[in-house]
């Protein structure tokens, strides 16, 4: 795929290639990759390639591997310098960008471990400074990097280039930002024990190789991915000084590019065929741009706006505003599941057959609950079988803390009884608990009884959780998929296991209507792979009779919140609803900042309804409609 400027990618300051899926765009950089090695090793030179952590690089990873042992590339003749390290982690720890590195790359192909270099996490205080020095020097040593692949973080971060990191820093040691710190608590279960410190190539450093590939994948990205790309250069995002490099590139997918003007906003760039969604985002971006309802819009604000060529297709504006109004009106609902007896040409979800068989898949436990916990309690209340699954456990982000509590309760009581004799078992039991908390220490992995604990305790906070919004126990059905169970987040990878137990799930149950989050997320989450696993099994499930008749919505859990011209159904709640919605999700107590977030984000959802002219409800969850049937 070209990178050449385009008018389209007219607001674009670097360039930037938007891929389908991230799977293109990884195979694409591998193509780039094995022609760059082939070519140095042509000339008898190494090739020296900047290696980076995370999600994202991983299926690039995973094409080298495929690369190398099904065509035969060898990494012989590469260096590889890596961008930064955990300051305070053994390379033996699983969190140690060292140990990432071996597991996802390094011990699948031919390199050899002297070409390896990482910082170290481990070097002493007083020989910091010594360290980064000789870093920078190794990478000079042997002529620069040839191509750098990097990621970014949501503070806009290049390696650990946190905001403030001036365009020339060098390798150093450097704090981590609370934002870098909350995105990794899942990775270290618990922000408390996400290392403070690590060491990092500088800005100056990155900017230094001669190819620089930023690759970025999910809607969670997509609004700093758009500032890097089309706003101004600046040490807040160092991410942004891309744009000053003769040959830098984003490679995105669609998720990630959401926010590029072009895709967002694309009748500022070009041409534009107006289909009803197009159409809808262009008014509703238009009222909020005026801060004017929906049916107050006038001919001279479509003309004055780059509108001109919608307004003569489908203009005048009031009746073009009507039509848009009369659509945003009819997303609104308080029947998800179809109100009976009523007549159904406006309404979402149809009437028939009522009751409905619900569905609701929760990727973690308290995925779904967070955010459709208005919408689970009124399917309930309006008579439907709702049965809520939990996909995986959780368990990878239950504190050590949560288990302590447990055993520590678990042995007073046992020694608090006044037969003492009857609660030997238990007392032997908890303080073997104790003693592998502490023994595994902070960083260490939970052995697999730990892990068995920590889900159950989950588990406890699902069901107190579901309860605060009218849903039982025999409501939840735990699934455990294997895949979370094995795995790590940033790196998960499911197999046939799981997609069968999905598979049997929906097939026992034969939904009317399945409610599902993990489209538009970052592809190597757990909502991302629950989603593919839950859309193949329906794939598999087309020759079945119920399947025509299911209707899928779609929810957004952690990822950017769907657009008015995005929302097929709204759920309107209530003040006090919102509040059982806040006492469910208090009963969760690994949420994450931007779980945290979600009552805001369902009143931001009804603030925009009532600034488009419509009804001024306290909080909103929305939905979009999607194809169950393959
Ligand atoms: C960490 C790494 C970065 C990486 C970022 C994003 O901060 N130091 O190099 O780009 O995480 O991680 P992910 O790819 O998992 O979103």
């Amino acid at each position: 795929m070209s990178s050449r400027r385009t008018a389209s990618e007219a607001f674009e300051k670097v360039p930037t290639v938007v891929f389908t899926t991230s799977s293109e765009a990884a195979a694409a950089l591998a193509r780039e990759v094995r022609e760059l090695i082939e070519q140095k090793n042509a000339k008898g030179r190494p090739a020296v390639l900047g290696m980076a952590t995370g999600s994202t690089p991983v299926p690039f990873y995973r094409e080298l591997i495929r690369l190398h042992k099904e065509e035969g590339l060898s990494f012989k003749n590469v260096h590889t310098f890596n961008l930064d390290e955990y300051y305070g982690l053994e390379p033996t720890h699983p969190e140690s960008y060292a140990r990432f590195m071996a597991d996802q790359l390094f011990d699948h192909i031919d390199i050899p471990k002297e070409n390896i270099h990482i910082p170290s996490g481990t070097v002493p205080g007083d020989r910091v400074f010594a360290h980064c020095r000789d870093y920078e020097d190794s990478i000079d040593k042997l002529g620069g990097v040839d191509l750098q692949i990097l990621g970014i973080g949501r503070t806009g971060h290049i390696g650990f280039n946190e905001p403030g990191s001036s365009r020339d820093s060098l390798t150093r040691r450097i704090t981590l930002d609370r934002i870098t710190r909350q995105d990794a608590a899942a990775d270290f279960r618990g922000e408390q024990n996400v290392p403070h410190f690590a060491i990092t190539m500088g800005v100056g450093t990155i900017l230094r190789a001669r190819k620089l590939v930023l690759m970025a994948w999910g809607e969670n990205k997509a609004g700093i991915v758009a500032k890097a790309v089309e706003g101004e250069v600046t040490d807040a995002i160092s991410a942004s000084f891309l744009q000053e490099h003769s040959d830098a590139r984003f490679f995105l997918d669609t998720g990630a590019a959401s926010e590029l003007t072009r895709l967002k906003l694309p009748w500022l760039v070009g041409p534009v065929s107006w289909t009803p969604q197009e159409t809808q985002r262009a008014v509703c971006w238009q009222s909020a741009r005026l801060g004017r309802p929906v049916l107050k819009l006038v001919d001279e604000d479509y003309n004055e706006n780059g509108l001109s060529d919608l307004l003569s297709e489908q203009g005048p504006a009031y009746q073009l505003n009507i039509r848009i109004f009369n659509r945003l009106q009819h997303t609104i609902t308080g029947w998800p599941g179809g109100k009976p007896d009523a007549d159904d040409t406006y309404r979402p979800e149809r009437a028939q057959p009522f009751p409905k068989r619900v569905l609701v898949f929760s990727p973690e436990p308290q995925d779904a609950l967070i955010a459709i916990g208005g919408t689970i309690d009124r399917l309930r209340e309006q008579g439907h079988t709702v049965k809520l699954v939990a996909l995986t456990s959780g368990s990878l982000r239950v504190p050590d803390a949560a288990a302590d509590n447990f055993a520590s309760t678990l042995l007073e009581l046992s020694m608090t009884d006044s037969k003492p004799a009857q609660w030997a078992e238990q007392k032997s039991y908890s303080q073997s608990l104790l003693n592998i908390i502490t023994e595994k220490g902070e960083f260490g992995e939970d052995p697999p009884v730990l892990r068995r604990l920590k889900a159950l305790i989950l588990r406890g906070e699902l069901r107190d959780a579901a309860a605060s919004v009218g849903l039982s126990s025999k409501e939840i059905t735990f699934m455990d998929l294997p895949f979370y169970e094995a795995g790590r987040y940033r790196r998960f990878k499911t197999s046939k296991a799981d997609a069968d137990a999905v598979h049997a799930c929906i097939k026992d149950f034969r939904p009317h209507q399945i409610y599902v989050t993990g489209d538009a997320a970052d592809p190597s989450s757990v909502p991302s792979l629950t989603y593919k696993l839950i859309r193949e099994a329906l794939a598999n499930c087309s020759k079945d009779d119920w399947i025509g008749a299911c209707t899928m919505w779609l929810y957004r859990s952690k990822e950017k919140a769907l657009e008015p011209h995005e929302i097929d159904m709204s759920l309107p709640l209530s003040p006090a609803q919102l509040d059982r919605k806040r006492r469910a999700m208090s009963c969760f107590q690994s949420l994450s900042s931007l779980e945290q977030n979600m009552p805001i984000t369902n009143q931001n959802t009804a603030k925009l309804y009532d600034s488009l002219g419509l009804a001024e409800y306290e909080a909103m969850e929305a939905f979009q409609r999607a194809r169950a049937g393959a």
